[in-house]
């Protein structure tokens, strides 16, 4: 019985994320995806935590072996208390190699019974990031087909009332 953890701030979650976890799904038992409550990142997430993980839950509920959860702890330790053995991450391009890199040194320091494997992402999905997505739906960019159409049309509602 293999678990993963597929950890992230999936704010919001994007169909690149969703294409990760669906591979993940398909090489693990189990894919916890664990949604950091990240409070310090930049100027705080636009989606609160259940939001976060709502979407996720609804874009997920076709396969059967991916649970949804919040988490507020190191990683490392968030993965021992589920009996997660690896930690799976998306890699796109070479700029998101060094700080990847160093999470997995930093957290196969803290517990060398984890391992961190990263699935590569399909070139459709190389340019997209929670950011951009943003970025995009905040200057009232299209970006549908890019993100779950739940999320597009929350992104739409939440950038315009901020507007
Ligand atoms: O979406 P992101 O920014 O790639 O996710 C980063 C995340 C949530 C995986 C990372 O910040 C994390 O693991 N946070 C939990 C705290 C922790 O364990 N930090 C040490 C990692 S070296």
């Amino acid at each position: 019985m293999k678990r993963a953890v597929c950890p992230g701030t999936f704010d919001p979650v994007t169909n690149g994320h969703l294409d990760i976890i669906e591979r993940a799904s398909a090489i693990f038992d189990e894919v916890v995806v664990s949604v950091a409550l990240s409070p310090d990142k930049g100027s705080g997430p636009l989606f609160s935590i259940d939001e976060r993980v709502s979407f996720i839950r609804s874009a997920t509920a076709h396969l059967r072996n991916v649970t949804v959860r919040p988490f507020d702890s190191l990683l490392v330790d968030l993965a021992r208390e589920l009996e997660a053995t690896v930690i799976v991450k998306g890699l796109r391009a070479v700029t998101d190699f060094e700080r990847e890199f160093q999470m997995a040194q930093l957290n196969y320091r803290i517990d060398a019974g984890i391992e961190t494997m990263f699935i590569v992402a399909i070139p459709e999905y190389m340019y997209l990031s929670s950011s951009a997505v943003k970025e995009i739906a905040g200057h009232a960019g299209n970006v549908q087909g890019l993100v779950p159409d739940e999320v597009n049309e929350r992104l739409i509602e939440r950038l315009r009332k901020g507007r």
